[in-house]
C-alpha cells in the first residue's frame, strides 16, 4: 500500500552515512537501487542524490518492516527509519563511501511504486542513447549524470562569483528579437500581432551586448541560451548556453587576461586544478602551419613540417609541380610506425583523401636507409635534408601531402590527430589551453562570390590594417581571439568596431547594401553615433566547457534535456504539429510537403 511521508522528516542523505554515525536513529528516503534476499534477511541498497547505503531488514528487528520489504522492487520510492550500525567484520564494501556501515530498518514506508525501468540505473552500462533520451528522467538518476548536473551548477556558480568580484553585471537580453548573424540559420517565431512578420531567436546576444556598452554598462556578462539552426555534431546543439561577456575601454590583452583568470578560478574552484597562466598563444598562421587546424590539440607534439623548399626541384613531379603551382609539401613524423602495413597506409591515405588530399606519400626510415615507393625520385642529398627537417629516426614513418596550403594543412591536421590517438599520445588527464590570435578578418566565399567575416561582421580589424580594407581586404587581420582546450574551440571573441563609418565600410565589403544594413542593423549604427566607447568581449560555449571538465565526449551528456542529432527531443516529442486554430492566429498556412 502506498503511503505518504506522514510525520517523517528525512534526517540524512543516504550517501552521507559513515562510521561516526553508528548508533544514530536516522530517517532516509530514496529509490530502491537493488534488493537481495539472504535467507532470513533482506538487504536493500537505498539510493538518493547523495549516494547509496545498505539497509538491512531483519524480522527480529521489525517483523512488519521485513514483510513490507519483501514486496519492494527496483526504483520503488521508500522512506526508512532505522539505526546506523557498523557492518560486521569482513562485510565492509570498500567500493562504496558508506561501505563501512548499514542501517537496520525499524520501519518502512512505501512512497511510490515503479514499473520495471527500461535500463538499469547505474553507471558504465552500455545503453542506447535514444533510450536514454526517451527516458531522460531515469538516465539523469544515474550517479554519473547527477555528478554532471552538479558539476555544471558548480561551474556556473564559480563563474558568477568570479565576475561579480570583478565588477561585471549579469544582464538579460531578449529572446524574441531580430536576426543576429553568427553564420547559422535562424529559428523563427511567427508574430500573431504582426501578420507575416517573425521574431528570430538570438544566435547570440552580440548586438545587445554592444548596445549595452553604448549604454554605459562597461562590464556585462550573461549565462544565456543561444539558438542556431545548423547541422548537429557531438559538440553542437540547436540550443546551447554561452557565457557571454563584454567590456568597455579595453584592448585585446585586457579581455584575454581576464578570461584566463576566469578560467583559472573556475577550474581551481570546481576541479581543484591549477592552470598555468598565461596560456600559450599561436597566431592563426602558426596554428595552421604547425598543427593544420585553427583549434590545435596541444596535448601532444607531432608537429607538421614544411619541406617545400627541399623538394621543389626534385625529380618527384607530384612534389615539384605542387610547389611550382604555389602549393606546399608538408609532412608529419609518426614515431615507431615503420611496421605499418600496406592496408594501414591505405587507411591513412583514405583519411587524408576525405580532407581533399589527392594522395599521401610515405617514407619509412630503416637505419641509414629509406624505404618508400617514391625514394627513387630523390637524390641522396635531398633525402638526407628531408630526414633532417623531419627530425626522423630509425623506425619512423613519414607522411607527406603535396597540395595547396589549405588542403595540405587540413589533411595533415587530421592525420596528426589520428596518429596522436593511435600512438596513445593524447594524454587524457592534461588540460592544454591555448589562444589563437591574428585571424584574418575576411575570407572569400568562392561559391557566393563575396567576402565573408571569419568571426562576425562586428569584429574590428587591427588599427594598422584599416587602410587594407580598401586595397587588399584579405590581408587585414582581425582583433579576434579564440580560446582552445584540448582541440576544442571553447570560446571566441574580439575587439569590436565602434565607429559607424568603419562598421558601414565592413557591411559594404560583405556585400550588404546600405539599405539592407540599415534595415537589419540600423539600431546599432545609430547607437554608434551617440558616443559608443571602444569595447570588446568574448563568449564561451558553457556546454563544451562543462563537457571537458566532466571528461565527456559529447555536450549532450551535460545538457539535461538535449536534442538528438536530428534536432528532436525524444522525451517530449518536440517538434510537433500544432492545431489549425493556432496556425490561423499566426497567419500561417502549411504547404503540404512533396
Ligand atoms: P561564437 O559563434 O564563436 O561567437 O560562439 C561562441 C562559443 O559558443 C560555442 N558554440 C556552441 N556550442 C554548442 N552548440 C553550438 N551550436 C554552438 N555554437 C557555438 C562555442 C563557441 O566558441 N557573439 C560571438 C562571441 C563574441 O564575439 O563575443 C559568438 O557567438 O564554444
Ligand atoms: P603517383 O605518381 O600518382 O602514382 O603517386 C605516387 C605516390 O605519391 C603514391 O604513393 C601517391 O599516394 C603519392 N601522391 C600522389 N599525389 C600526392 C599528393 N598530392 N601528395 C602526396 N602524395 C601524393
Amino acid at each position: 500500500m502506498i503511503e505518504g511521508m506522514g510525520d517523517w522528516s528525512r534526517t540524512h542523505g543516504c550517501g552521507e552515512l559513515r562510521k561516526e554515525h553508528a548508533g544514530l536513529e536516522v530517517i532516509l528516503a530514496g529509490w530502491v537501487h537493488r534488493r537481495r534476499d539472504h535467507g532470513g534477511l533482506i538487504f536493500m541498497d537505498l539510493r538518493d542524490r547523495s549516494g547509496i547505503v545498505q539497509v538491512v531488514f531483519n524480522p527480529e528487528v521489525s517483523e512488519q518492516a521485513f514483510a513490507k520489504a519483501e514486496a519492494l522492487r527496483g526504483e520503488y520510492v521508500v522512506a526508512v527509519a532505522g539505526e546506523v550500525s557498523i557492518r560486521p567484520e569482513g562485510t565492509a564494501n570498500p567500493n562504496l563511501p558508506t561501505g563501512e556501515v548499514e542501517v537496520y530498518a525499524r520501519d518502512l514506508r512505501l512512497l511510490n511504486v515503479a514499473k520495471v525501468p527500461p535500463f538499469y540505473i547505474a553507471d558504465n552500462l552500455e545503453v542506447d542513447e535514444a533510450l536514454r533520451l526517451r527516458y531522460r528522467y531515469l538516465d539523469l538518476r544515474r550517479p554519473e549524470m547527477q555528478r554532471l548536473l552538479e558539476l555544471r551548477y558548480r561551474a556556473t556558480k564559480a563563474i558568477r562569483d568570479f565576475l561579480d568580484g570583478r565588477g561585471f553585471w549579469e544582464i538579460e537580453t531578449p529572446m524574441l528579437t531580430k536576426s543576429t548573424p553568427e553564420g547559422a540559420r535562424d529559428f523563427l517565431v511567427p508574430s500573431r500581432l504582426h501578420p507575416g512578420e517573425f521574431f528570430a531567436l538570438p544566435q547570440s546576444p552580440q548586438l545587445f551586448k554592444q548596445v549595452l556598452m553604448v549604454a554605459g554598462v562597461e562590464r556585462y556578462f550573461q549565462i544565456v541560451r543561444c539558438f542556431r539552426d545548423e547541422d548537429l555534431r557531438a559538440d553542437r546543439q540547436p540550443e546551447f548556453t554561452q557565457l557571454d561577456m563584454e567590456m568597455s575601454f579595453v584592448r585585446r590583452e585586457d579581455v584575454m587576461g581576464i578570461t584566463e583568470e576566469l578560467l583559472a578560478y573556475v577550474f581551481h574552484r570546481v576541479l581543484g586544478v591549477e592552470l598555468d597562466l598565461p596560456f600559450p598563444r599561436l597566431t592563426y598562421e602558426e596554428a595552421i602551419s604547425r598543427y593544420g587546424s585553427d583549434k590545435p590539440d596541444l596535448r601532444f607534439g607531432l608537429e607538421i613540417k614544411d619541406i617545400s623548399d627541399l623538394v621543389k626541384n626534385s625529380g618527384f613531379r607530384v612534389f615539384a609541380e605542387a610547389v611550382g603551382r604555389g602549393g606546399v609539401v608538408r609532412g608529419i613524423r609518426a614515431p615507431g610506425c615503420s611496421s605499418y602495413s600496406r592496408r594501414e597506409l591505405d587507411e591513412l591515405t583514405r583519411l587524408a583523401g576525405t580532407f581533399g588530399a589527392k594522395g599521401l606519400a610515405w617514407m619509412i626510415i630503416e637505419g641509414d636507409g629509406i624505404r618508400s615507393p617514391i625514394a627513387k625520385f630523390f637524390d641522396p642529398g635531398e633525402l638526407q635534408s628531408v630526414r633532417e627537417r623531419m627530425e626522423a629516426r630509425p623506425g619512423d614513418l613519414l607522411l607527406f601531402v603535396a597540395d595547396q596550403e589549405e588542403t595540405a594543412a587540413c589533411a595533415l591536421g587530421a592525420l596528426r590527430l589520428e596518429m596522436g590517438r593511435r600512438l596513445g599520445l593524447v594524454d587524457d588527464g592534461r588540460l592544454a589551453f591555448a589562444w589563437v590570435i591574428d585571424f584574418p578578418l575576411l575570407e572569400y566565399d568562392e561559391e557566393e562570390g563575396r567576402y565573408k567575416a571569419v568571426h562576425h561582421p562586428f569584429t574590428s580589424p587591427r588599427e594598422e590594417d584599416l587602410p587594407l580594407l580598401d586595397r587588399e581586404p584579405l590581408k587585414a587581420k582581425a582583433l579576434a581571439y579564440d580560446v582552445i582546450l584540448n582541440g576544442v574551440e571553447l570560446g571566441g571573441g574580439s575587439i569590436r568596431i565602434h565607429r559607424r563609418d568603419v562598421q558601414e565600410k565592413m557591411f559594404e565589403l560583405l556585400g550588404l547594401r546600405a539599405e539592407e544594413a540599415r534595415e537589419k542593423f540600423g539600431f546599432l549604427l545609430e547607437a554608434f553615433e551617440y558616443g559608443a566607447p571602444p569595447h570588446g568581449g568574448i563568449a564561451f560555449g558553457l556546454d563544451r566547457m562543462v563537457m571537458l571538465m566532466g571528461r565527456r565526449e559529447t555536450i549532450r551528456d551535460v545538457i539535461p534535456f538535449p536534442k538528438t542529432q536530428s534536432a528532436s527531443c525524444l522525451m517530449t516529442g518536440a517538434p510537433g504539429p500544432v492545431a489549425p486554430e493556432q496556425l490561423k492566429e499566426l497567419h500561417l498556412t502549411i504547404r503540404p510537403s512533396r
